[in-house]
């Protein structure tokens, strides 16, 4: 009988210990989860041939997509120039090259862009809003027919407005491609936005907007205008004015409303 209750107290102990392992392994785990993050990838510019520009945009992107695969992150949005043509069949390729990091996805057209053959392919992302905890990404159209440089036409001002005022997050963070504001590089700003002040008059009527987003110009920066962060997405394919090398933008998003960038090269 006191063998037995031995026996009992021993296995009593053993529980208890597993137990409490498994409430800190858990206890961990909800910690790691709770760092909301996203990721912003850009002008990979995918073609038919996978030479462009004098790289192979295809091998690149995969690239990516695997360093991607191996992060945690909340969502994930695509700021344009998906393909250097905008054919149906260079869509099919990104998409098959991006299976492994296709959920949670928004995706907002570049100037190099098909709108049509875009929102069809992505017909379930193209420029739909993101929610992270108390975070939302609304994405914009700037793209401008048969142009290179953006513009932000009344109605998607409008739009824009409506879509802040109905959010229902703390904090907001916005994605356009063209650059808003001068790069202060050797990228030719008369290709960026052509009215960034409506833009920015839009933008300085809200007090929850942490941060504006692009891609376009091959080039990762980070700028601050009246306390909203600005970042400028490398492309996965190729920087216009170096470094050799292709990248991703990954954003940390606090509870208090701060975000952070960390541009992530390979
Ligand atoms: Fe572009």
């Amino acid at each position: 009988m006191i063998k037995w209750m031995r026996r009992m107290l021993k296995t009593c102990q053993i529980l208890i210990k597993a137990t409490s392992k498994a409430s800190v392994k858990n206890k961990f785990t909800n910690i790691v989860s709770m760092t909301n993050s996203f990721i912003q990838i850009s002008d990979s510019h995918i073609d038919d041939e996978k030479n462009v520009w004098g790289t192979d945009s295809q091998k690149n992107l995969s690239s990516v997509v695997k360093s991607i695969a191996s992060r945690n992150y909340n969502a994930l949005i695509i700021s344009g120039d998906l393909t250097h043509n905008g054919t149906s069949s260079s869509y099919s390729i990104f998409k098959e090259i991006a299976k492994p990091i296709s959920a949670n996805l928004s995706v907002v057209p570049g100037n190099h862009d098909n709108k049509l053959n875009l929102s069809s392919a992505f017909s379930q992302n193209y420029l739909t809003k993101l929610t992270i905890a108390d975070w939302e990404i609304i994405s914009m159209d700037s793209v401008q027919d048969n142009k290179t440089s953006g513009f932000l036409r009344k109605d998607e001002l409008k739009l824009l407005t409506e879509n802040i005022l109905s959010s229902t997050k703390k904090f907001i963070v916005l994605c356009l491609h063209h650059p808003p504001i001068s790069m202060e590089s050797n990228w030719d700003d008369q290709k960026s936005l052509e009215n960034p002040d409506d833009f920015f008059n839009t933008l300085d009527k809200f007090s929850n907007i942490k941060a504006v987003i692009w891609g376009h110009a091959h080039q990762s920066s980070e700028f601050i205008r009246n306390d909203v962060k600005l970042f400028s997405c490398p492309s996965t394919s190729l920087q216009f004015n170096g470094p050799e090398m292709i990248g991703y933008n990954h954003y940390n998003l606090s509870d208090e409303g701060e975000i952070n960038c960390e541009t992530v090269w390979l």
